[in-house]
């Protein structure tokens, strides 16, 4: 088990575009275990590799619905309805703000095996891929706030971790 240091925002690297990993390699394995560890520590639902300083396209997700989500070069196909809610970031320390995304996504990636792999996300599945694969471009949620970003003790009901 390893723990890898969160990037925080004002850090560069958050910024960037990752590259697709075009194969698995014991390193890569060992990356993806540490970020599933890391994403635990923090009590978070999801973690992009950028977070931890590699900019490959990789995201890990448990929102505990009994899947350990990898996602590997993901590409959302399909989008449908709309929800609005408060999100937070590992990235982005003590702090939460409202946003809308889709309430329905299809994501098309490769798993840890590199196999193709479509899964569907309703709710907080959707909210956290959407979230992910955006860092995988260089962005970050506060972009989308609506209104202005909070503190998340005052939120910490609602605050929905990723
Ligand atoms: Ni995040």
């Amino acid at each position: 088990m390893a723990i890898r240091q969160v990037r925080t925002i004002g850090d560069e690297i958050l910024t960037k575009a990752c590259k697709p990993v075009k194969e698995m390699t014991p390193r890569t394995r060992e990356l993806i275990e540490d970020m599933f560890d890391t994403m635990y520590e923090a009590n978070g639902v999801g973690l992009a590799a950028p977070q931890v300083g590699i900019l490959k396209q990789i995201v890990v997700i448990d929102v505990e619905d009994g899947e350990q989500y990898v996602l590997i070069n993901p590409e959302i196909v399909e989008t449908s309805g709309s929800q609005t809610g408060v999100e937070g970031c590992l990235s982005v320390p003590g702090k939460c703000g409202q946003v809308t995304r889709p309430d329905h996504v299809v994501v098309r990636a490769l798993n840890e095996e590199m196999e193709p792999v479509e899964i569907t996300g309703d709710g907080l599945l959707a909210r956290c891929i959407c979230h992910e694969c955006d860092h995988l471009k260089g962005s970050l949620y506060v972009d989308l706030v609506e209104g202005e970003l909070m503190d998340q003790d005052a939120e910490a009901a609602e605050d929905e971790g990723i």
